[in-house]
């Protein structure tokens, strides 16, 4: 996945650039902008959907009751949240909690282009449909690209179920476990 030369190339820059953003009409109905948090050169990156509520009032990805049981997820793996980066498809909270549309989606995807490039993950956790259709492309559900290793560029991209969905369904955590357990057996302690 390339670095594009018409943003910035660095990853402040490019968060000051999101927060005065217009490209789509997500912009108006955002109190702030959600750009995306954590170590610049985390081997890790789990990518969600958009703000909700929470972040939204906050700035912050994943601070909500999803968020918190993603913090529960990193810390069974092992990690702290601070040694990850957490991002989103969209960075302004859609109306509602509204899936983002393909447009919304479209107009958003440079900057996360731009921060898997210059963060350069080893792996990429893809939470929900949402992030994996912005990775991956397709139409298929997250039951059936689960489980395994996709590639964006020489990215492997795990899909699984979105912490809310665990939240609604708490028998998906089993699986999202074996799931996150793939990524714990591939990424080797650092040498
Ligand atoms: N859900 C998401 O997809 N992203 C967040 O940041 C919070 C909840």
């Amino acid at each position: 996945i390339g670095l594009r030369t018409d943003l910035p190339s660095d990853l402040a820059a490019l968060s000051a650039m999101a927060a005065t953003c217009q490209r789509c009409p997500l912009a108006e109905g955002r109190t702030h902008p959600v750009f995306g948090e954590g170590d610049p050169h985390a081997r890790l990156m789990l990518i969600g959907e958009g703000p909700g509520a929470a972040e939204d009032a906050s700035g912050r990805p994943f601070v909500g009751p999803a968020g918190q049981l993603l913090d529960k997820i990193l810390s069974a793996m092992g990690l702290r949240r601070e040694e990850t980066y957490i991002g989103n498809v969209v960075k302004c909270r859609p109306p509602n909690n509204a899936t983002p549309t393909p447009d919304q989606m479209q107009a958003c995807y440079p900057y996360l282009q731009q921060q898997i490039a210059l963060i350069q993950p080893e792996f990429i956790i893809a939470l929900g449909m949402t992030a994996a259709r912005a990775l991956l492309g397709g139409a298929e559900s997250v039951a059936r690209m689960r489980g395994r290793f996709h590639k964006l560029g020489d990215i492997p991209v795990l899909v699984t179920y979105h912490p809310a969905a665990l939240l609604r369904d708490p028998s998906r955590k089993r699986l999202v476990w074996e799931d996150v357990q793939r990524v714990m057996v591939r990424m080797k302690p650092p040498g």
